[in-house]
């Protein structure tokens, strides 16, 4: 049987003396089926704290298509940048032959550092990579991700507050980028009160004008006397100094790795702040990127994932409350117990589908 944690199935490190790229694929697991998981272009330090985050954001990638209810597993490539040098399209295409060697046990897709113009430049070399809208479907992740996160807004306004509708329900928004934008826009479109907070004053502007929302300092946008804090800008928001300082009893954003460390997750079951684990609510992208992957024009496969968000969610918090433990460590419970179902299944020769 395959191991979710700590171990990976394969990691390949590779460099090319021609184009003078660097780049690591991880493989952490393949037990629902081909590793998926974006590609990082950052200006590591050094080798060792690029294997780092190539290990730990792949790992993190199986947890999260697991419950994404998609049939992938988890991966996560980097390739080693230099400050403000981007990557030329010989880089690109040699990157796009390395994971066509894998055979397509690992598929990548945009990150941190890769636009959706870079991905067509690795795509003229392999075909296991998504995310890249050519084929009138797909495309653009952040729409997808802005809806599976009000579902999970809603779940969690239903699960704490008893309330079945946003109506009148006070939102506080950190981040008006891609994703922050449409989530404010849709919260304003069920009737939700917004406050909002970003590091641009264009985007605030719009979002006062476009929304009624009420500007706020990025400085305090988290600690708002509002129902529900929705973090959409950076990760390590929720730390041993800032969640005293919560005023909301809902934590639930598109922000990556929101908990600075799995305490906190229960410093904030302990002040009785329902959280929506990260990788559980913003999954909408990663959905609608397998269903382009997987060629799935029926719209109904991606909504229908992405409303199963809030009843995975409601789920969590059903198990949470019930045990006392904190919603992040059910939500990767969670996730092993349907790793183990499917590894199970694939020795009994009988592939799960998801
Ligand atoms: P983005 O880069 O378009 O937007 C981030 C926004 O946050 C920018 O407007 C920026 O000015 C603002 N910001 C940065 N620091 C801030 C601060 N201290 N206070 C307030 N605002 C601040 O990013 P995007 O795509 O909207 O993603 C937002 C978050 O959601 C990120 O953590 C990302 O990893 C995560 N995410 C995004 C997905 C997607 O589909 N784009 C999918 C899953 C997760």
């Amino acid at each position: 049987m395959q191991v979710f944690e700590g171990g990976h199935e394969q990691v390949v490190i590779r460099e090319d003396a021609a184009t003078g790229l660097r780049a690591i694929i991880a493989i952490h697991s393949t037990v629902l089926g081909p590793a998926a998981g974006g590609c990082r272009h950052w200006a590591y330090p050094d080798t060792a704290s690029a294997l780092s985050d190539a290990l730990r954001l792949s790992q993190g990638m199986t947890f999260k298509n697991a419950l994404a209810d998609i049939p992938f597993g988890g991966g996560k490539s980097v390739i080693l940048g230099r400050p403000g040098v981007s990557l030329t399209p010989r880089q690109l295409e040699t990157f796009g032959t390395w994971v066509d060697e894998l055979g397509g046990r690992y598929v990548t897709a945009e990150d941190v550092g890769m636009q959706v113009s870079d991905l067509r430049a690795v795509a003229r070399s392999t075909r296991f990579v998504s995310g890249l809208g050519t084929a009138g479907f797909g495309g653009d992740p952040s729409p997808h991700t802005a809806l599976g996160v009000l579902n999970g807004i809603e779940a969690a306004v239903r699960a704490r507050l008893g309330r079945d509708n946003l109506d009148g329900v006070r939102v506080a928004v950190q981040g008006l980028g891609s994703v922050g934008f449409q989530l404010a826009t849709l919260l304003r479109q069920r009737g939700a009160r917004l406050r909002v907070a970003d590091l641009s004053e264009e985007r605030v502007g719009r979002a006062v004008k476009a929304l009624g929302a009420e500007p706020m300092d990025v400085a305090d946008v988290l600690f708002a006397d509002v129902d529900v804090v929705a973090p959409c800008a950076l990760g390590g928001v929720l730390n041993a100094d800032s969640v005293p300082r919560l005023r909301a009893t809902v934590v639930a954003g598109a922000a990556n790795n929101q908990l600075a460390t799995d305490e906190v997750g229960d410093l904030l079951t302990a002040r009785g702040i329902l959280y929506a684990p990260d990788y559980v609510i913003n999954a909408g992208g990663v959905i609608s990127i397998a269903g382009e992957y997987l060629g799935q024009q029926d719209p109904e496969w991606t909504a229908g994932r992405i409303r199963g968000i809030a009843t995975r969610l409601s789920a969590i918090f059903e198990r949470a409350a019930a045990t006392g433990e904190s919603t992040s460590r059910i939500a990767d419970q969670m996730a092993r117990e349907r790793l183990t179902r499917a590894a199970r299944s694939e020795l009994q020769g009988d592939r799960e589908v998801a």
